[in-house]
């Protein structure tokens, strides 16, 4: 019987995108089959694969105690990767203040929590000396309730939508829009089996005071374009990956999103260590050495 691998996805996207096809035919290539398991599909057990790969599970920001307890029960049974108690860590963007205690450069982040009760006052303030910010909540994915405004034009909207999420019990974090996103864009660094892989360049996503679509209700569309990562983004993303609790060699992937900040440096947007977009179409190699680094942790 070949290693049989869970890829696991969710109910949007039954058959994988194009890229986690990828991984498939990688896995094949190596002797190892691969399986597109939903992830909230109760008829799966999840103890029949040797190891579960978290890939395409965007519809979890709304049920995140529930996908978190789902990440426990199967790295009782097989082997969880990345490993649960990081994703419980990565999930949550509040993991940003540990980066920032560790020294790493992030995007100023105000974090607001939701209130003990609803009689609670509930004060905050856009980030001063800035154009523009965005609001979002601190559980998210595909740019969920992420939205770009400015305190000229935008009325009580802001206002209204911390509120809307602290009512949903969902923590918010506001930041200044970091305007470099319009010209040079975001870089997104890969990291696979723990060596860089390649890097891409993000598009800029949020429109003013507007919500952007989303495909299959889970995500704004990006518009990704080759890039190479400069030396200052990588020490940035190398920085941000020595933080990871307990050690980056946990980690079978890692993606480390970065914009520059007024002065041009380099920040941390996003860790992302739970179903990040690995971008295999921009480097054809980057599939095979994922599944081989998969099957070297069995
Ligand atoms: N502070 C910011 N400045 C500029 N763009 C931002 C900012 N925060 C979010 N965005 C835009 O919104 C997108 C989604 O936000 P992000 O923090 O990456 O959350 P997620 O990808 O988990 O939904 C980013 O890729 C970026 O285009
Ligand atoms: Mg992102």
């Amino acid at each position: 019987m070949p290693f049989a691998i869970a890829i696991a996805t969710c109910a949007e996207l039954p058959d994988l995108d194009e890229d986690e096809r990828q991984l498939l035919d990688a896995l094949a290539a190596l002797g190892a089959k691969g399986v597109p398991a939903c992830w909230d599909d109760p008829s799966i057990d999840w103890s029949t694969f040797e190891a579960v790969i978290l890939r395409a599970t965007w519809d979890y920001s709304r049920r995140i105690q529930e996908f978190i307890a789902w990440t426990r029960r199967v790295a009782s049974v097989s082997v969880l990767l990345n490993p649960a108690d990081i994703v419980e860590w990565n999930t949550d963007k509040r993991y940003l203040t540990d980066l920032a205690a560790a020294g790493v450069p992030i995007v100023p982040t105000v974090f607001i929590e939701v209130p003990h009760s609803s009689s609670d006052p509930v004060t905050w303030e856009p980030p001063a000396g800035f154009a523009e910010f965005v609001v979002k909540p601190v559980v998210s994915a595909g740019s969920r309730d992420t939205m770009r405004y400015s305190p000229a034009t935008s009325g009580d909207a802001p206002d209204l939508h911390v509120r809307r999420l602290l009512a949903a019990g969902e923590a918010v974090m506001v930041q200044p829009y970091l305007e470099a996103v319009d010209t040079i864009g975001e870089t997104a660094l890969v990291f696979i089996g723990g060596e860089f892989s390649h890097a891409v360049c993000k598009g800029q996503m949020l429109r003013l005071d507007t919500e952007g679509e989303k495909v299959a209700g889970l995500y704004v569309v990006e518009e990704i374009t080759p890039r190479a990562a400069s030396p200052a983004e990588r020490a940035v993303a190398d920085a941000a990956l020595a933080a990871i609790p307990g050690g980056f060699d946990r980690v079978l992937y890692a993606r480390v999103d970065v914009i520059p900040d007024a002065s041009g440096a380099p920040v941390v947007l996003e860790l992302e260590l739970t179903e990040p977009s690995l971008f295999f179409q921009h480097d054809h190699t980057a599939a095979p050495r994922l599944a081989a680094a998969i099957l070297a942790r069995l």
